[in-house]
């Protein structure tokens, strides 16, 4: 920032508090990417029509309906939050090739199919605060869940979480450690950087004096310390070949899997709840969109509603948030270019596999509450619930797979990939056999209204395609989780929308 105005403007863009002169003149990072709202003006009830109820199409809806829009959203299935869904008993789920489930959960608990957490610094979090939804921590990582792997020697198949955190950890730390103390390395440091990189490694890595890995007790006991003569005799660690051969790394350690997590209580679909509760009368649901026309002055819209009837809208704008898979498929006025780059882009897989069980066996038994243990098996993962601790029962997510893995499992009949998900499982928890009662699966590759799990941009349709799909098509604007830097995730479909808000009401503003 280099001027006078340049300041006032950022200050402004901020929202004009002394917390906001300081976001301006970056003596604070600022903690969310996505700049306040304030539309100035009103959109003096400019008609727009919103293609989807996911939440990029409902916070799309909600915000232009604060700057004066009257926006009408027109939703394929009969609810809103498109893949923002938690599944409850008596819930329904037909795939694309017909197969169909009806979920048997015990009352109070549910399935997160698609989305399940939530990072701290994601604009979710401003719209839960916004709509008072009460949150609870989600358990991402548990340093006593499992890691399980085939390619581990016998005895190390399945081991705790903390058991390879601490021991890869502390064997790197020796080997840098020794590296630096025999000046092995080639580096510019100074006797006392030297000194205190040899502390810090001593010290986080759990190093002796003479620089070796040792378990004082943070990688786990093999007896817990109590009371009386019970004193507590730490584990022995595990080789760091066998730990590297079994592959016992999790990928939590990107910014937006980093503790703390959360989860709205009670479910994952309280945002799009939440909107649709604040957009009553607006969303049409059950209106299939079947063709995306231009008009001199506008858009035209056809859908079929609840009957099956042919319908159409028409307004001054379009924002259309139907996932790719989709949206290439629905006959539309789409400049040549535009249709191209929508047919380059590709999408992931991913399934999810519910399991009820009668018995919290993982808190009584193995004392994991929350988490996540990982596999090499085509399940993946392991999520134990993030709430309803100590409780009769509850649902894990006993698969969450992408890929291959998630091909693997749409591709069988759901009471098929329930075998898997126990078949596999009980090699991590035998209890699965005793404890087990019913299943629910969601391939999103195979789930209709969204025929992939999210955007999977590479860096050539990223250099290529993301920018003409950035721009509208004459008066249609595409926004949703694929038209933003968060994919994967439902920030990227808010800060979207937002986007797209903010563009089209200049464009209406300067017209
Ligand atoms: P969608 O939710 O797909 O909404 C699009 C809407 O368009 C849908 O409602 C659909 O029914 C509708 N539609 C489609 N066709 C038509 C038509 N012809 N006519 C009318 N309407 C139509 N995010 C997180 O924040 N945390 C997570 O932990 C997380 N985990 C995830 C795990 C999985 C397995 C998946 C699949 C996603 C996960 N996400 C997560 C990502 C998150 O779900 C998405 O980024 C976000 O929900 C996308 O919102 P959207 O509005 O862009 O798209
Ligand atoms: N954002 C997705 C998840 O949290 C990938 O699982």
């Amino acid at each position: 920032m280099r001027t006078r105005r340049d300041f006032i403007e950022r200050v402004a863009a901020y929202g004009g508090s002394a917390t906001a002169a300081m976001l301006a003149l970056d003596l604070l990072a600022p903690a969310s990417a996505s700049p306040p709202l304030d539309l100035e003006g009103s959109g003096n009830g400019t008609r727009v029509v919103i293609l989807g109820a996911g939440v990029a199409g409902l916070c799309a809806a909600y915000e232009l309906g604060k700057a004066g829009y009257l926006c009408t959203v027109l939703e394929a299935r009969s609810r809103a939050g498109g893949r923002v869904w938690t599944v409850r008993t008596g819930d329904r789920h037909v795939e694309s090739d017909g197969t169909s489930q009806i979920a048997a959960f015990a009352d109070g608990t549910y399935l997160n199919p698609g989305p399940a957490r939530v990072p701290q610094h994601h604009v979710t979090m401003d719209y839960y605060r916004e709509f008072g939804i009460a949150v609870e921590q989600f358990g991402n990582v548990n340093l006593n869940a499992y890691y399980h792997s085939t390619a581990a020697p016998p005895e190390m198949q399945r081991i705790r979480v903390r058991e390879a955190e601490y021991a890869m950890n502390g064997y790197t730390s020796e080997l840098l450690a020794k590296a630096v103390s025999q000046s092995a390395l080639d580096t510019p440091l100074t006797r006392d950087d030297k000194a205190k990189l040899l502390d810090y490694l001593s010290a986080t890595g759990g190093l002796n004096k003479r620089y070796e890995y040792v378990n004082r007790g943070a990688a786990g006991y093999r007896e817990l310390p109590a009371a009386g003569d019970q004193a507590g005799v730490p584990a022995d660690p595990y080789d760091l070949m066998s730990l590297v051969r079994g592959g016992f790394f999790a990928p939590e350690r990107e910014i937006d899997q980093q503790p703390t997590m959360f989860q709205p209580v009670g479910g994952i679909d309280a945002l799009p709840r939440a909107f649709a509760t604040r957009l009553r009368g607006r969303i049409h649901y059950n209106a299939a969109v079947t063709a995306i026309r231009k008009t001199p002055d506008g858009v035209r819209i056809a859908y079929t509603n609840a009957q099956g009837s042919p319908m159409a809208i028409e307004a001054a704008y379009c924002i259309c948030t139907i996932p790719l898979p989709v949206l290439r498929k629905i006959p539309a006025d789409f400049s040549p270019a535009f249709a191209a780059s929508m047919n380059r882009v590709t999408y992931m897989d991913s399934a999810k596999i519910g399991l009820a069980f009668k018995r919290r066996f993982w808190e009584e038994d193995d004392r994991i509450m929350s988490g996540i243990s990982r596999t090499d098996q085509t399940i993946t993962q392991i999520w134990y619930p993030s709430y309803g601790y100590f409780g009769r029962g509850g649902v894990l997510t006993g698969a969450y797979a992408t890929g291959k893995n998630a091909r693997t499992i749409g591709d069988l009949a759901p009471r098929d990939r329930e075998a898997l998900a126990l078949r596999e499982g009980s090699v991590i928890h035998p209890q699965y056999a005793d404890e087990f009662m019913s299943s629910f699966s969601v391939a999103w590759q195979k789930t209709p209204h969204n025929m992939g799990a999210w955007v999977a941009w590479t860096d050539d349709t990223r250099k290529s395609d993301y920018p003409v799909l950035s721009q509208p098509d004459g008066r249609i604007y595409l926004a949703g989780e694929h038209m933003s830097y968060i994919n994967a995730w439902q920030a990227g479909a808010l800060e979207s929308a937002r986007d797209v808000v903010r563009r089209l009401h200049a464009r209406v503003r300067a017209a």
